[in-house]
This record gives structure tokens, C-alpha cells and sequence, in this order.
């Protein structure tokens, strides 16, 4: 163990003990419900020499990276000990934020040398563009480190397919961020009311959206560009295109698979199968200087063990209207859900639907339903077409943690206790299957139909 390690061990007490009285302090630091306890760490008699707790380095320290180190911080036990980025106002803004809560970490650019020089790692976590996922998270596995891959795990499917081998081959853990699989809210609503209760019966339809507003490129502080020969060793064109790789070809595979692969992820899990084809149009209809479609509609189909089901699902970047959410339809119901729960954490009852009350008793809803705003009549004829409303039941599991912190838990958790993961990198691939091929569905103007062997790793 370097001498880093131990300080940066001995400091994490302290920082935890700064996140104690921050949170009794009333400064929204949310301890509670942690499942990484200090006991929990005790190892096996063969690695008792070794200290309590996880090494793990990060490569990538961009946006995402950014948010998943302040969740590894909120976790007692994980050490952040190095991070690895090619640029560096990334290096900078992680090592300067990470001594603030007393971790001294070593810096890389080229996560070769990081796997060279880094000897005491546990885990790796991977928050790069998704092109070079392929690249890092194998070379990480065949150096004997588990991974946390962000999604999407590549914008190739032969590549994403090396990282399941890789990870199978070597017997080191392959976690892809589709940080939904570990929510407590979606697991609840879909594993327990969906699959367990049958609460929506015959589920045959599934919407799901992600609007945002419209964007312009983004940019850098101009003292922080890369010169043109540091961008080309890494294989990006200008800086432009290193800032805002998720709309270029080569990089990423735009708003539909950066936003949608996390809620078209959820479909085959509601389902329980893989989609059958899919159909979709979209376009560069909004945006000049931008390769990848700025918006999507698609249409997927699957055969589930009660019938056919679709799942419409769109992404627009040019306006935000209803935000992000999904909502699955069967004829005794529909749950809506959104990462903000604010959004959707509610299941609505059809009115010739089974009573929902003795579920409510045992706390699978909470206890009253809220009326839905009626239509007003004054003005209004309601006729046959309009279908009685009942109500709305708020859901009664709630996240009092930033929404990356359980997946990061599920992953350490899976390394120290064994736990299964729940989005392993074979999900992660069944889900890029799903969601690359609606880009090729809108390039082609094709129903695409997808063949069982397409989701095998
Ligand atoms: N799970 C989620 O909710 C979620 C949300 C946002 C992004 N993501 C994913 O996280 C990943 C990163 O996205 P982001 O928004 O942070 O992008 P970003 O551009 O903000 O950050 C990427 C970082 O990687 C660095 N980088 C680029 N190439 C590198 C290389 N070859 N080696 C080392 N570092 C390199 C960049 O310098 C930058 O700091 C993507 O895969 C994205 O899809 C996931």
C-alpha cells in the first residue's frame, strides 16, 4: 500500500465525518440507507493484510465523471486514488475538488500509464466519450481491475461485444451505467408491481420521451485548448468536435442512443424479452454542423409470453416540452415514472380494474389515491369517448440519494460481497443492440427486424 493510499485512507474518516455533521447540519448530505458500511467491507483471511474498503481510479473526469466522484465520495469505504484524462482542465477540476475532501489523487493522461504505475487498484471507473469505452475497459480488465463502464458501453456493437468477452474471459466484474437498473423507485415499480402484482395486466404498451431545449455547442475555456497534435494523438479533429463528440459519428451515436439507450433499456426489462424490429424516422432537421440525427421517432415491437407489445419512444434537442419520463400502459392500469420523481412515481388505476386498496394496505402503493384533476363540465359534454378517470396512487419508494450512487453501490457491493450486478456488461449489450439499430432504421427508412442471435455475447 503507497503511502497516499494510507493518508488518503486516513483522511476519508475525516471526510466522513465532515459528511456527518453536513448532514446533521442540515446541508442535504444523505447518509442514511447507505449499504456499503464500514463492517460490511471485512474481506476474506487470505486479504486481511489489506486495508478496508475499495482503491479505485477514474478515467475520464468530464461531466459525468464529475458527478458519479461525488457520489463514490458519498459511499464510506471507496479511496478515489487516481485520475486519468487527457485534458487538463478535467485533470484539474477533479484533483482540486477531491482535495477539498482530503484526497490527494495521482494524475494521469494516457490510461496506459495509470494501469503501468497504479498497482494497488480495486476497480476502474470509465466515464469517457463511447468510443474509447472498448479500448480502456478491456485493457483495465486484462490488468485484473473490475470495471464501471458509463453508457452507452460503445457506439459499436463489435466492440462492445469484446468488452462482455474480456470481461467473461478475465472473470472481472463489467457494470454498464444504466444507472435505472438500481433505482430503488424503478425496481419497485417495475420487478414488484409490474412482474410480482400484476397490477397493470396485460402490459401491450409502453411511451417513453426525453425533450430538452435547444442547445448550442459546447465550449472551453480558451486557455485550456489542446493543441492540434495533442487532439490528433487521441484521435479527435478540433476541439469542436472533443467537446461535443456525442454528435459526431465517429464518437458517439447522438441523442438517441446518449438519452434514449436509459429509458429504451427499461423496455425489455418491463417486457421480459428483446424487441423484434423496429421502425423509426428522424433527421438533422434543426441543427447545421451537427452529424447525428438532433431528432428521433421510433416504434419497436416485441413478442411477450401475453402478445404483441410496442413501445413508442421519441427524443427532441429543440424543444423541452414534457421533459423525460415513461409510462407503461396494461388495461388495468398505468405506472408513470421519470428519474425525477416529480415527474412520475405514480400508478393510475383503470376504472373496471381490479381494488388497489388491500395492495395499499401492504405497502406496495401508499395509502390514498389522489383524484385526478377532473375535466370540467360546465362547457364540456363528456361523451363515450372519454373514459372515467379514477386515480392517482403515489408510489411509496422514495431515492434519498443522488441517482448514480446505488448502480456505483450494486458494482462495489458485487466486488466485495459477490452480490450479483444488475446491469452486467451482457444487459449493457443487449440494451446498445436495441438502441444502435434504430439509427440504422432512420438511415435506411427500413423496418428493421432484429434476429434472437443479435442480443448474444
Ligand atoms: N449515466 C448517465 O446518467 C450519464 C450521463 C451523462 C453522460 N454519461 C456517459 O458518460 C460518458 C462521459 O460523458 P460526459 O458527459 O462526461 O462527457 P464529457 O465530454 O463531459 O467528458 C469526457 C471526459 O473524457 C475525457 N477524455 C476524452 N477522451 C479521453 C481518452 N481517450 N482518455 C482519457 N480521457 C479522455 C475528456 O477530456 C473529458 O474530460 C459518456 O459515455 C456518456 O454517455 C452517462
Amino acid at each position: 500500500m503507497s503511502d497516499k493510499t494510507e493518508t488518503n485512507k486516513k483522511k476519508n474518516f475525516s471526510r466522513r465525518d465532515f459528511l456527518k455533521s453536513s448532514a446533521s447540519a442540515g446541508l442535504g448530505v444523505a447518509l442514511a440507507g447507505n449499504t456499503l458500511t464500514r463492517a460490511s467491507f471485512s474481506r476474506g483471511k487470505e486479504e486481511k493484510k489489506k486495508p478496508e474498503g475499495l482503491n479505485v481510479a477514474f478515467i475520464g473526469a468530464g461531466a459525468q465523471g464529475r458527478i458519479l466522484i461525488e457520489s463514490c465520495l458519498r459511499i464510506p469505504g471507496i479511496r478515489i486514488v487516481a485520475i486519468c484524462d487527457i485534458w487538463e482542465y478535467s485533470q484539474r477540476y477533479a484533483s482540486r475538488y477531491l482535495k477539498k475532501y482530503g484526497f490527494t489523487v495521482n494524475i494521469y493522461e494516457d490510461y496506459r500509464d495509470l494501469l503501468k504505475k497504479e498497482k494497488n487498484l480495486d476497480a476502474v471507473i470509465v466515464a469517457t466519450p463511447d468510443w474509447v469505452h472498448a479500448e480502456q475497459t478491456n485493457a483495465c480488465l486484462e490488468a485484473g481491475l473490475h470495471v464501471y463502464c458509463e453508457k452507452e458501453m460503445s457506439n459499436s456493437l463489435v466492440k462492445a461485444r469484446t468488452m462482455v468477452e474480456t470481461s467473461r474471459r478475465t472473470g472481472k466484474l463489467l457494470q454498464i451505467g444504466h444507472q435505472r437498473r438500481s433505482n430503488p423507485r424503478y425496481i419497485h415499480a417495475i420487478d414488484r408491481l409490474i412482474h410480482e402484482k400484476n397490477i397493470l395486466g396485460r402490459v401491450s404498451q409502453i411511451y417513453a420521451q426525453w425533450n430538452r431545449s435547444k442547445s448550442d455547442m459546447i465550449g472551453w475555456p480558451k486557455k485550456y485548448t489542446m493543441d492540434q497534435g495533442k487532439l490528433e494523438k487521441y484521435g479527435y479533429a478540433s476541439m469542436t468536435h472533443f467537446r461535443n463528440w456525442r454528435w459526431f459519428k465517429k464518437y458517439g451515436g447522438g441523442p438517441i442512443v446518449d438519452l434514449g439507450s436509459h429509458q429504451i433499456d427499461l423496455f425489455s426489462w418491463v417486457f421480459g424479452v428483446h424487441p423484434t424490429s423496429v421502425m423509426a424516422s428522424g433527421g438533422v432537421d434543426y441543427y447545421k454542423n451537427r452529424e447525428w440525427y438532433d431528432n428521433v421517432m421510433t416504434i419497436y415491437e416485441f413478442k411477450t409470453k401475453s402478445g404483441t407489445a410496442r413501445a413508442l419512444y421519441q427524443v427532441q434537442t429543440s424543444t423541452k416540452h414534457g421533459g423525460f419520463y415513461e409510462t407503461f400502459m396494461g388495461d388495468n392500469g398505468s405506472i408513470v415514472m421519470s428519474e425525477i420523481p416529480e415527474k412520475g412515481n405514480w400508478a393510475i388505476r383503470e376504472a373496471h380494474a381490479p381494488e388497489w386498496d388491500s395492495l395499499a394496505k401492504e405497502g406496495y402503493l401508499k395509502s390514498e389515491a389522489q383524484p385526478i384533476q377532473q375535466l370540467k363540465t360546465k362547457n364540456i359534454f363528456l361523451d363515450v369517448r372519454v373514459t372515467a378517470e379514477t386515480g392517482s396512487w403515489p408510489l411509496p419508494v422514495e431515492l434519498a440519494k443522488p441517482v448514480h450512487q446505488p448502480h456505483l453501490e450494486n458494482f462495489f457491493n458485487a466486488i466485495i460481497h459477490g452480490i450479483p450486478l444488475n446491469c452486467p456488461g451482457k444487459t449493457g449489450y443487449e440494451c446498445a443492440v436495441a438502441v444502435l439499430m434504430v439509427n440504422e432504421a432512420v438511415r435506411s427508412r427500413r423496418l428493421l427486424k432484429f434476429r434472437a442471435e443479435y442480443f448474444k455475447a
